[in-house]
């Protein structure tokens, strides 16, 4: 890893990814390696979650270490106390943080002060353990990564960011369609086209869902109203009314082509029920795949898999 932290995918390199990908494939096959033995993550959230809280704490479970959750409320960051002290504080007594916030900035002052890694379980500009992910549920289904085709209708938000980003890592061709002003950062954009660059993979960006679905591996979406956004939800369901997965887009991709969403849906919205709950959905395999993805991270980050392999040899 570049350093302690995991703020962003490209924090990973590919082959470390590849590594973890076939960690976690290992993870999912046997539930019980009690690799993190005392170890202790604290999650310090500001937005509500399913997926990334459950997956974190069980995980930490299976693996033999606990987990500390730590409510809005309860921690008040840059309110009751800066993000400075509290990551000062929380490094003092726990071995791991993943820190869900609003802003990026947030998460990066957690990460300069504390003296424990840590891991950005979702801002305004990343979502790293959803598109990591991503990437094993779609090389569960697919067999592969590199070459495939990856398309990305909706907002270019946090997990577009990401799943961009990793898909370019990986060498897999990313499609993306957002309606004008609502694409990805350019920044990302740039950092994509050169990891794609050197993978001989592509990326390409369009305002026409059709064009991006179009022979795709994979169609993926996302809510068009992300947490922080609600008093925009009503705009934005008129600006992104034509981005919605119907079974006629599905029909665009290719006849084995698997739909994915990181979940929460707002059902009739971004993906229709029909698509949803198709036998093309792996979206319950995708949340899933959270855990072992992130016990794959974690045993990473804390050692873990190389005490395990000493004490196995
Ligand atoms: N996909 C995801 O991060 O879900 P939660 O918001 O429920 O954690
Ligand atoms: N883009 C969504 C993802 C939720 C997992 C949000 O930020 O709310």
């Amino acid at each position: 890893m570049k350093g302690k932290d995991l703020l962003s995918i490209m924090d990973l390199s590919s082959e470390e990814i590849n590594v973890m990908l076939s960690d976690a494939v290992d993870m999912k096959q046997d539930k019980w390696h009690s690799i993190l033995d005392k170890k202790v993550l604290a999650l310090v959230f500001e937005k509500p979650s399913l997926r990334t809280r459950v997956s974190f704490e069980v995980a930490m479970r299976q693996m033999g270490g606990h987990t500390i959750y730590l409510s809005p409320a309860e921690v008040g960051l840059g309110k009751r106390e800066s993000a400075r002290d509290v990551a000062s504080v929380l490094g003092r007594f726990v071995d791991v943080i993943a820190a869900r916030t609003f802003s990026h900035e947030t998460v990066a002052e957690l990460a300069r002060w504390a003296d424990v890694p840590v891991i950005n379980a979702l801002d305004d500009i990343e979502h790293p353990c959803q598109a990591l992910a991503d990437l094993m549920t779609v090389y569960e289904n697919k067999g592969e990564l590199k070459g495939l085709t990856v398309a990305y209708i909706g907002d270019g938000n946090n997990v577009a960011n990401s799943l961009m980003l990793g898909c370019a890592m990986m060498g897999i061709n990313f499609k993306i369609a957002s309606p004008a002003g609502y694409n990805v950062p350019e920044s990302i954009l740039n950092a994509a086209d050169e990891y794609a660059a050197g993978m001989d993979s592509s990326v390409f960006c369009t305002d026409k869902p059709a064009e991006a679905a179009s022979e795709a591996d994979v169609i993926y979406t996302d809510v068009w109203t992300s947490m922080g956004q609600e008093e925009e939800s009503a705009k934005r369901r008129e600006i992104f009314a034509g981005y919605k997965i119907t079974t006629e887009l599905m029909d665009k991709a290719k006849e084995d082509a698997v739909f994915m969403h990181p979940l929460p849906a707002h059902h009739g919205e971004e993906v229709t029920d029909e698509v949803l709950y198709s036998p093309a959905s792996v979206v319950f395999d995708q949340a899933e795949n959270r855990m072992h993805m992130q016990k794959a991270l974690l045993a990473q980050m804390l050692g873990g898999l190389d005490v395990f392999f000493r004490r196995h040899k």
